[in-house]
């Protein structure tokens, strides 16, 4: 491609070591779609006839044809999809192909490639959030009774529905989901036409290109154009954080199915056995997920780092750019349809959920602020209730064991109504505020993720 300024060839070890094409292959849609645009805008200057454009699109559909049924053979030599893709044409057409470079270099080029491949798989992540988002959601309508204890510091803390718990995932997957879709509007910006750095003499109408290919909008600065990866960044923040989201939802997954809790029984299908000890059911899928998420965050930094050094404009190291990107992209989707389609099938055990639940010591907030409504004030409260707790541990007799004149010893406030506070149903319809888990506040949200899930654009 610059054999007029070269006497020798290029070392077969820079060959290797430059070429792109064993992986920026996959962007040969994209990069075909947008030759045709480019084609589109050259025929518009007059710089192709009408002819030579339907002949560079017909070729280049060819090219596609030839590339998804195997035919095509791509080489090192040529270095990236862009390359190869214009010498097969030029080799296929002739004279008009060699025209098609005409007001663009790799660098837009690359630009507008990499930002329709960001623009697809935005989609693509948004869907999978959504489909996430309702496997969760069947989960809880499935269980809508179950009760659990809420944890902190992975200590029993509070009674709170299953569902509950499901559906905060439900709300952490809804701002991944407008993370993606506010960071399509600036992937949604197209390049070409900035050249090299320094945009064309030639002066072609770029709106052509970008109304071809959808874009709501042009880069307004050629330099920024073709070093911008600032989009790519953002996308690999945001499956970054869906991928931390997710391994979150691991983490719960893995204890909640461990022995010990027993609060979910995942299916035969989404479970692996071991080698070695027979009776084995592990939670793998949980555990890449949890693992393959240290990797996406891995992905952002190796791009974060790749371009905080860079002078302006294009510099080569951008290339590495595609591989962190497509990894991320990948494992992403694979593991939101592997989760998906695991939570669907996955059992929640309410025999175990709710002996879990009754622990006694879970209603001791309860019982302060019944003190608290009874005038104690809190801290007072907390403390007799901190005291009281050590001695049923010691008594080795629940709350509700204890008798009125035990409850006394401890603070006159006490009254016979103190054994109404001391049932999980009790408690949980008392949570009412907006957020809290009330079993009608839980089954407002279902019906409102319900709702909204179904009615939700897509973008
Ligand atoms: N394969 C290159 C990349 O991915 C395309 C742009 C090459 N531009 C250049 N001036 N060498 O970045």
């Amino acid at each position: 491609m610059w054999k007029g300024r070269f006497q020798t060839e290029t070392s077969n070890l820079v060959q290797r070591y430059g070429e792109s094409i064993s992986y920026d292959w996959r962007l040969y849609a994209y990069d075909i779609e947008g030759s045709i645009a480019h084609a589109a805008a050259l025929q518009d200057a007059g710089i192709l006839t009408k002819t030579e454009e339907r002949t560079i699109a017909r070729g280049l559909r060819e090219i596609k044809k030839e590339i998804e049924s195997n035919e095509f053979r791509f080489k090192t030599s040529l270095e990236d999809i862009h390359m190869n893709i214009e010498s097969a044409l030029t080799e296929k057409i002739g004279a008009a192909g060699a025209k098609l470079h005409t007001a663009r270099s790799r660098n837009d080029q690359v630009a507008l490639d990499t930002r329709l491949y960001c623009r697809a798989e935005s989609k693509a992540i948004l869907n999978r959030l959504s489909a996430m988002q309702n496997s969760l959601l069947s989960l809880a309508v499935k269980h809508p009774e179950a009760v659990v204890p809420g944890y902190t510091h992975l200590q029993r803390g509070q009674p709170v529905l299953f569902a509950h718990h499901l559906l905060a995932y439900i709300e952490m997957l809804e701002r991944d989901k407008d993370r993606i879709r506010d960071g399509h509007r600036r992937i949604n910006v197209m390049p070409l036409g900035s050249g090299a750095l320094a945009g064309s003499t030639i002066p072609i109408n770029r709106n052509i290109v970008a109304e071809k290919l959808g874009f709501t909008a042009i880069t307004q600065n050629s330099m920024d154009a073709v070093s911008d990866r600032d989009y790519i960044a953002e996308l690999l923040f945001d499956i970054s954080m869906i991928g931390i989201h997710l391994s979150r939802l691991s983490e719960d997954v893995i204890v909640w199915a461990s022995a010990e809790f027993g609060f979910i029984e995942l299916s035969d299908a989404h479970t692996t056995g071991s080698s070695l000890m027979p009776q084995k059911k592990n939670p793998d899928v949980a555990e890449l997920t949890r693992g393959k998420s240290g990797r996406l965050i891995g992905n952002l930094m190796t791009l974060l780092t790749t371009i905080k050094g860079l002078p302006m404009t294009y510099n080569r190291d951008l290339q590495e750019d595609k591989e962190p990107l497509f990894d991320s992209i990948d494992q992403i989707k694979l593991a939101l349809d592997v989760f998906t389609e695991m939570m669907q099938a996955a059992k929640i055990r309410e025999d175990r959920t709710l002996a879990a639940a009754s622990d006694p010591f879970l209603l001791a907030t309860d019982l302060a602020d019944y003190l608290v409504l009874h005038k104690v004030p809190f801290r007072d409260a907390h403390e007799i209730m901190g005291k009281l707790t050590a001695y049923s541990i010691k008594e080795q007799r629940g709350f509700s064991e204890l008798s009125l004149d035990e409850f006394q010893q401890f603070s006159a406030a006490f009254e016979g109504d103190v054994y109404r506070v001391l049932d999980v149903t009790t408690a949980l319809k008392a949570r009412k505020a907006v957020g809290a888990p009330s079993p009608t506040n839980v089954s407002r949200q279902i019906t409102r993720w319900q709702k909204r899930l179904s009615t939700q654009k897509p973008l």
